[in-house]
């Protein structure tokens, strides 16, 4: 029940997924929000006002000119919401809401927001990666918004593509981290995180890998952008789709990460290693695809340590920048293995997970060991848990946190 005694505003666009506004709209009360709705006059065609009216007990709004309001609805309804949540945003209203308009019931009262306004983009492909609606999103984002989505899967149209609305909870929880203090206390900081594996090539065919998915490296570059930080996501091969705002630069080797990473860690506050980088490769990488024969004997090769690398160049530069975090994952002895670690690669802080837990799923239960010592934090969603890494990186960079919302 995190959002209880919270007003939202659902504003729903016209597109197909504004039939999913509905469950959206019972999500934000299951958790206690009180929610109103409004929504465009093309909404309306996707979606009755009556369902909605029905379910939120008071009129969902489609005029600006509704008689039953005696002052400007907008004004109200934007005043009286903690939260305006945009869902479906269509390219259409992006663009409108980036140009500043404010020509129906959905953008005026965007325009009138006192809270965090968050969008849950959905259209079709080549709608979201097109450059004006690229434009639009970073001229949302500049001016505060934040956004959930769209993930990658089934369109409208039949195929399977990026452009989908993300699922109802994980919009939901989009409100939250809007909602919670300090929101955008990352505000202009520049963060690079790394991700997902590493494959190391046997032949054009093959590699070595490790079963690392790259979501929790993925929930602290979304949940970093949306507290207002500038994101370098840099990722090993993962089937995930980048948040919206973060710059990404994939890769595949150790090697190759470790040139990604060496090349911009200057530039940055603080570099967060969430990547499962592969302690070694193949000694060499055959040209062509390896005929099998017989018995095979592999010999590896140390790849470079790259947090390692980082840690000790800072060190003989005596600087304290970039802030930098690690991960351990151990299967025994967690925690004196993780301040082994910590004092080595010459780090602030280490995310110390257990083996069992961890991995392909959404939550992770870990400790946080620095200098100080550690903190074993109970078991929560990997984007929790990004939420509290993050945390630490803003003590550490002395970046104080902004005042509650009023
Ligand atoms: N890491 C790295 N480069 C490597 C290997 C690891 O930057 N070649 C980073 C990981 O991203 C992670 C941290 O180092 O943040 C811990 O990695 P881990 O493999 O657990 O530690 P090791 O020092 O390799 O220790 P172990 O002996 O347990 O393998």
């Amino acid at each position: 029940m995190d959002l209880r005694d919270k007003r939202i505003v659902v504003a729903i666009g016209g597109g197909i997924a504004a039939f999913k506004a509905v469950e959206v709209v019972r999500e934000l009360q299951r958790r206690g929000a009180t929610v109103r709705v409004a929504m465009t006059a093309s909404a309306t065609r996707f979606v009755g006002p009556i369902t909605l009216t029905g379910l939120t007990g008071t009129p969902a709004v489609v005029d600006l000119w509704d008689p039953r309001y005696a002052g400007e609805v907008h004004v109200e309804l934007g005043a009286w919401a903690d939260a305006v949540l945009v869902a479906p945003a269509t390219m259409n209203l992006l663009g409108r809401a980036a140009a500043g308009l404010a020509d129906d019931v959905v953008l005026a009262t965007v325009a009138c927001a006192r809270g965090p306004v968050i969008f849950a983009p959905a259209m079709h492909t080549r709608m979201w990666t097109h450059p004006a609606t690229t434009h639009n999103v970073e001229r949302l984002r500049a001016v505060g918004a934040a956004f959930v989505g769209p993930v990658e899967g089934p369109l409208a149209s039949g195929e399977i593509g990026m452009g989908r609305l993300a699922e109802p909870a994980r919009i939901v929880d989009a409100v939250e981290a809007a909602l919670r203090p300090g929101a955008t206390d990352l505000e202009g900081v520049r963060l690079l995180v790394s991700a997902g594996p590493t494959h190391e090539d046997l032949d054009p065919v093959r590699f070595l890998g490790n079963r690392s998915s790259g979501k929790m490296g993925f929930a602290l570059a979304e949940r970093a952008a949306a507290r207002g930080a500038l994101v370098t996501l840099v990722s090993g091969p993962v089937a995930l789709t980048p948040p919206a705002g973060v710059t990404r630069i994939e890769v595949r080797s150790a090697l190759q990460m470790r040139e990604a990473i060496a090349s911009r860690a200057d530039e940055q506050d603080a570099v967060v290693m969430a990547a499962a980088v592969a302690d070694y490769r193949p000694s060499e990488r055959a040209e062509h695809k390896r005929k099998k024969a017989g018995e095979v004997q592999l010999t590896l090769v140390r790849n470079p340590d790259i947090l390692l690398e980082l840690g000790e160049r800072r060190a003989r530069l005596g600087a304290h920048r970039p802030v930098l975090v690690g991960f351990a994952l151990e299967t025994q002895d967690l925690l004196d293995n993780a301040r082994a670690k910590l004092e080595r690669k010459k780090v602030d802080l280490i995310v110390a997970n257990e083996a069992a837990v961890g991995f392909a799923g959404d939550t992770n239960r870990a400790s946080l060991v620095d200098a100080a010592g550690a903190t074993a934090l109970p078991a929560m969603s990997k984007h929790a848990l990004a939420d509290r890494i993050l945390d630490r990186v803003r003590e550490r960079l002395g970046v104080e946190a902004p005042p509650e919302r009023a």
